[in-house]
C-alpha cells in the first residue's frame, strides 16, 4: 500500500493470463526503524540449507539453524525437502508506513528469467512481480537483463502489538488452515490475526497467503542502551549476538527466561570473545549457583561498542513465602 506501482505499460497483456496473488501482501508497519523478523520460503524443489543462504543472501547457516530451532551440528547440504517451510531470518526496514526487508535479498538476474518467474517461482509467491518492479525502478516488466542485481523486499513490520514488543512472522498459510489453528500454533488469538491483518469476519484465508503472526519473545535481561537491545527471540528459536560470542535460546516451557550461554563461536571481529564472569567472577553467563532455595544465574545484560558484554545475577527463588525473605 505504501507503493506506488509503476505503470505497466502495454506489456501488462503478457502478463494477464498468468494467475496472481490477488493482492499486495505488505505489512502495516508505522514506527519507522529496523528489526529482526522472519518468514516462511516454501521451496517448490528438494532444496538445501547452503542453496537458502545464498538465495536470501544470508550470512551465516547458522541463523537459519537458530530460526528453526535445527541442532548447530547440521551441515550446510542438510536436505530440505519440497514444499517444507523454512524460516527465513532477515532485517526488517519500516518506511512509509511498509515493512519490507532492508535491501535484502539480492538476486542475480539468470539468463531466461522473468520478473513474474523471479517472484512467483524462486520466491515462491512471498512478493509480486510488480512489488518488484516498483522497487528496483523497473519501468519495463518485460525487460530486466541477465547479470541485474534485483531487490526482493519481503513483507515484515516492527510495531508492537498491543503494546508489546514482537517478532513479525510472515507465515505462509497451507491448504486447510484457519485462523484458530493458526493461532493456537504461535501463541496470539485470532482477533489479534484478524485485526494486524486486515481480515473481516467471514472471509476466508486463501492457500500461499503470508500472514502476518506476532511472536512473543523470552523476557530478557538485556539493557536498554545495548547495541542489540530490544532483544527479542521468539519462542523454539535461538540466536547469536554480541559478535557472535553469545549464543541465546527461547523456550516457552522455561517460563520464557531467555537462556544464553557463551557460543564458543570465534568472534565476527576480534580473535576471543570478552570476558563474560558476573560481578564477583564465580559465574559465567549461563552459569547457575544454588544457595539454599536461591537460584542464581548469570545472565546475559547485552554488548557495548566497544565490545564490552554486560551480564547479571538473575536469582529465581523457591524460598517459603513465610520466611519474608523471598520479595526480591
Ligand atoms: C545434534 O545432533 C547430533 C547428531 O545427530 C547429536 O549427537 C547431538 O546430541 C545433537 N545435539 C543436540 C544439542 O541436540
Ligand atoms: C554433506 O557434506 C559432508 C562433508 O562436508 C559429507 O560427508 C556428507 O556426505 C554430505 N551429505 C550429503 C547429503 O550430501
Ligand atoms: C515515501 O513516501 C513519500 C511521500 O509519499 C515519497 O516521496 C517517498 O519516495 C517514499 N519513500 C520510499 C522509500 O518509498
Ligand atoms: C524445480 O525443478 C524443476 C524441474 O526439475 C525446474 O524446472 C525448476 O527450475 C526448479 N525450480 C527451482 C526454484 O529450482
Ligand atoms: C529508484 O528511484 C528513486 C528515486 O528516483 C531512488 O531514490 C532510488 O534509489 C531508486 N532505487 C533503485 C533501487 O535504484
Ligand atoms: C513454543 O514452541 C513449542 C515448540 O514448537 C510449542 O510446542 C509451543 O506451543 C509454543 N508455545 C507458544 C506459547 O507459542
Ligand atoms: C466476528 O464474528 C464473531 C462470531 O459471530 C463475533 O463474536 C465477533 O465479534 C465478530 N468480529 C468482528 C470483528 O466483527
Ligand atoms: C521480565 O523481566 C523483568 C526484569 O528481569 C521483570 O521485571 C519482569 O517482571 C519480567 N516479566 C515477566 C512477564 O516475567
Ligand atoms: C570491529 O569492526 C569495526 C567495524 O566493522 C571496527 O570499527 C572496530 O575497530 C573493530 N574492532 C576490533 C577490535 O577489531
Ligand atoms: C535468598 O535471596 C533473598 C533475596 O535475594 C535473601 O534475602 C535470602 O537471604 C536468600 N536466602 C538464602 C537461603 O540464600
Amino acid at each position: 500500500m505504501g507503493f506506488h506501482f509503476i505503470p505497466l505499460l502495454l506489456t501488462l497483456l503478457l502478463f494477464s493470463t498468468l494467475p496472481t496473488k490477488s493482492s499486495s501482501q505488505t505489512f502495516k508497519c508505522s514506527s519507522p526503524s529496523t528489526c529482526r523478523s522472519l518468514i516462511d520460503y516454501i521451496s517448490p524443489n528438494t532444496t538445501t540449507l547452503s542453496h537458502i543462504k545464498t538465495l536470501f543472501s544470508i550470512k551465516n547457516v547458522r541463523s537459519i539453524l537458530g530460526a528453526n530451532n535445527l541442532n548447530l551440528s547440521t551441515l550446510p547440504n542438510f536436505t530440505i525437502p519440497a514444499k517444507q517451510p523454512i524460516k527465513i531470518p532477515f532485517t526488517c526496514l519500516c518506511i512509509n508506513n511498509t515493512g519490507l526487508s532492508n535491501k535484502q535479498p539480492i538476486y542475480t538476474v539468470q539468463k531466461d528469467d522473468g520478473l513474474y518467474h523471479i517472484a512467483a517461482e524462486v520466491f515462491s509467491g512471498l512478493v509480486t512481480y510488480q512489488e518488484i518492479a516498483a522497487v528496483n525502478n523497473v519501468t519495463d516488466v518485460n525487460l530486466i537483463k541477465v547479470g541485474q542485481k534485483l531487490w526482493i523486499p519481503l513483507p515484515c513490520s516492527c510495531d508492537d502489538v498491543d503494546g508489546v514488543e514482537v517478532v513479525h512472522y510472515g507465515h505462509v498459510v497451507e491448504a486447510g488452515s484457519s485462523l484458530e489453528f493458526i493461532a493456537q500454533e504461535y501463541g496470539t488469538s485470532r482477533n489479534t490475526l484478524m485485526k494486524l491483518n486486515g481480515i473481516a469476519n467471514g472471509s476466508s484465508l486463501l492457500a500461499g497467503q503470508v500472514l502476518d503472526v506476532p511472536l512473543q519473545a523470552c523476557n530478557s535481561s538485556v539493557r536498554s542502551d545495548s547495541m542489540d537491545s530490544p532483544f527479542l527471540v521468539p519462542n523454539n528459536t535461538y540466536f547469536f549476538t554480541a559478535k557472535n560470542c553469545v549464543k541465546c535460546k527461547c523456550d516457552a516451557a522455561n517460563n520464557w527466561i531467555l537462556q544464553c550461554e557463551p557460543s564458543g563461536n570465534k568472534p565476527s571481529n576480534r580473535s576471543t570473545c570478552p570476558a563474560m564472569q558476573c560481578e564477583g567472577g564465580s559465574l559465567t553467563i549461563g552459569n547457575t549457583a544454588t544457595s539454599g532455595c536461591n537460584t542464581t544465574t548469570c545472565a546475559y545484560a547485552g554488548f557495548s561498542g566497544d565490545q564490552n558484554i554486560f551480564t547479571t545475577p538473575a536469582t529465581q527463588s523457591t524460598c517459603p513465602v513465610t520466611t519474608g525473605n523471598c520479595s526480591q
